[in-house]
């Protein structure tokens, strides 16, 4: 997607939409997209150019204090994105419908995708799930809401899949297909692939019109996807391997907290420019 400083010949994006996606499929140019649960990292992530955020149900993992995204609410979302939409004024904000909020009908998926838009201002929703949720996102779609789907490795069905298990492998790749193309009928702007082995991720891409997103899908899609908890390294436990680590934060973090801790110990803070006369 073009950048903020691409040359002067381009037009400039001041605000990513649905229609910069699929120009960016139809150009060859990448989508970046990272998650974001607050405030402070979609300001940073707005102003370096990221095109779009994710306000992830991984939100569980990385704010909430889950093991897994099952547990996560469209309460407790709705907050975290409001914040996100708030905070940006370029990229695309996209809010997780979390799992239970949208399996049951299409009804009960718009219901949910209205809320976070009306409650939480992101610009479109994404749901997991394809021919399985192809009626939902066209019910969501057909209401005017911008849908990204999510396949392949699907985080809400860890427990059905049996764990962080690569999807789409062997005879799963052709179910990977026929779950892309549904997805696309049903009126999704991008679809995000998950897990999969990278020559089926390009198999997928180069089947559909509408932009794919990698996570873990390797080089041959549309865009790039990151949990940015993990990879700015403030993330602790399992790191993904397709995830590539840009920074150590959570070194920053305790290295800072153990000189604050050092200092206050031994009456080096607040000194004299830290205090009122
Ligand atoms: O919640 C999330 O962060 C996600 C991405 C990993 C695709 O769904």
């Amino acid at each position: 997607m073009p950048e903020q400083t691409t040359p002067s010949d381009k037009p400039v994006i001041k605000r990513v939409r649905t229609r910069h996606f699929q120009n960016a499929k139809d150009t060859g140019v990448k989508i970046t997209g990272l998650t974001s649960y607050d405030m402070l990292s979609a300001q940073i992530f707005d102003e370096a150019g990221i095109d779009f955020l994710l306000v992830g149900d991984s939100a569980g993992n990385n704010v909430l204090g889950y093991d897994t995204t099952v547990p996560v609410t469209v309460d407790e979302l709705i907050p975290l994105a409001r914040g996100v939409a708030g905070a940006v004024s370029r990229a695309f904000v996209v809010a997780d419908m979390p799992f239970g909020s949208y399996e049951n009908s299409a009804e009960e998926a718009l219901h949910t995708a209205v809320r976070f838009m009306k409650e939480s201002r992101a610009h479109a929703v994404k749901l997991e799930g394809g021919v399985r949720s192809a009626d939902k996102i066209r019910r969501i779609v057909d209401a005017g809401i911008p849908v990204m789907a999510h396949i392949g490795f699907t985080p809400q069905s860890e427990h059905g899949l049996g764990g962080h298990i690569i999807q789409g492998r062997g005879e799963g790749e052709e179910q990977l297909l026929a779950d892309a193309l549904a997805i696309e009928e049903a009126g999704a702007f991008a679809v995000v692939l998950e897990m999969v082995p990278a020559k089926a991720a390009q198999r997928v891409t180069e089947a559909l019109r509408i932009p794919t997103i990698g996570v873990g899908a390797g080089p041959h899609v549309d865009g790039q996807l990151l949990v940015w908890t993990d990879f700015a390294g403030f993330s602790t436990g399992r790191i993904p391997k397709f995830v590539k680590q840009y920074a150590d934060l959570r070194g920053v973090l305790t290295d800072a907290v153990t000189r604050f801790r050092g200092d206050v110990a031994d009456a080096r803070y607040p000194g004299p420019e830290h205090s009122y006369e």
